[in-house]
């Protein structure tokens, strides 16, 4: 088979992103556009704004993504968009734009989900990773415990009942005054702090599920800070990090390692914003090596929202001749599994 290459499109979120892949692992560009520091003078992603960036920037990112990988939009061979989960708003500029290079340059269109997307980026920074494997997806808006049991092929073993683990991360750095996005904060903040000075709870649930809670650690960090202000007591943010941190890591690898055990599949990823925690790699990387277990995860610029992993997402669906067509839609509560395909 002669080389595919495949334009991927992201615009969820707060990141305008276009990439060019090479049969489905091999990266020609990656642009990036964060809105972050936009966002940040507001304390999180201001759905208005992003959707007006992203109309601003999608057009440029894309042509400086063609431009960088060298090769003309008449050698594409599918344009690969992300159109849901996400903000109505935003995911409609990438899917507009996805919608019209299909049909001004004839070659297909593929609807990818966001999280699918995540979960690719391990193709893309392992290229010898192949399903099955667990997939631990943490993200802002996402915490799910996935069996990929082959390309394109999930179950959901566990999900959050409450708040996503970002959102968590995110809603606790806002209490400490840290700022957005509170993820890479809390980290730093925590190498300096004690896990063990404050002891903040951890929620499994009896019934046996792999589900994950964080509103109730969230909610037990506002009150230790209310009530040490209240008492007049200093508090140390870094211990306050340290503490949290470790708390939502413990959970999230306790959960994962069980749905490793309970299906026998000894391969773990990781995928998403939050799969840029310094701690939460680390205590994956040791109880791999103490289990025998592999474990994977991608590099920083790759956990967080990139349109490499939307196009390598959507070479397996290119495979397998899963199109859309120009009726495609933004789909803002999309579910992991569900497809457009006409
Ligand atoms: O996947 P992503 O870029 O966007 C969504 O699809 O949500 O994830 C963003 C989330 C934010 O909540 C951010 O605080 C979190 O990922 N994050 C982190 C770290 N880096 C980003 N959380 C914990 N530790 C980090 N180092
Ligand atoms: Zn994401």
């Amino acid at each position: 088979m002669s080389d595919i290459y495949i334009l991927g499109i992201e615009t969820s979120c707060d990141e305008t992103s276009a990439s060019i892949v090479k049969n489905g692992r091999e990266v020609l560009s990656n642009v990036i556009s964060s809105q972050i520091d936009i966002h940040k003078e507001y304390g999180g992603v201001v759905p208005e704004i992003a959707s007006r960036k992203h109309v601003e920037l999608v057009i440029p990112v894309i042509d400086d993504a063609l431009k960088l990988s060298g090769i003309e939009p008449s050698s594409l061979d599918a344009i690969a968009v992300t159109y849901g989960p996400g903000l109505v708003g935003a995911l409609l500029v990438g899917v507009s734009a996805a919608k019209s290079i299909s049909y001004g340059i004839n070659k297909p269109l593929i609807a990818v989900h966001h999280i699918e997307g995540h979960i690719a980026a391990n193709y893309i920074q392992s290229p010898q990773l192949k399903p099955p494997f667990i997939c631990l997806v943490v993200s802002g808006g996402h915490s799910h415990i996935v069996l990929v049991s082959d390309y394109g092929e999930y179950e959901i073993m566990g999900r959050t009942r409450d708040d996503a683990a970002g959102e968590a991360f995110d809603k606790v750095a806002r209490a400490l005054g840290l700022g957005y996005p509170g993820g890479p904060l809390i980290d730093k903040y925590a190498l300096q702090g004690n896990p063990l000075s404050i002891s903040f709870p951890r929620v499994t649930f009896k019934d046996g599920s792999l589900d994950f809670s964080f509103s109730g650690v969230k909610t037990s960090v506002l009150n230790y800070l209310n009530s040490s202000s209240q008492k007049g007591e200093e508090i140390n943010i870094y211990n306050v990090c340290a503490a949290f941190q470790s708390a939502v890591v413990d959970i999230l690898v306790e959960n994962t390692v069980k749905a490793a055990q309970k299906t026998g599949i000894n391969k773990i990823c990781l995928a998403g914003g939050v799969a840029a925690n310094s701690q939460l790699r680390t205590t994956f990387s040791e109880i791999a090596k103490h289990n025998g277990m592999e474990f994977y995860y991608p590099s920083m610029s790759l956990c967080t929202d990139n349109a490499a992993m939307i196009a390598c997402a959507g070479y397996y669906d290119f495979l397998k001749g899963n199109f859309a067509d120009l009726t495609l839609n933004a789909v803002p509560n999309l579910k992991l599994g569900e497809r457009f395909i006409t």
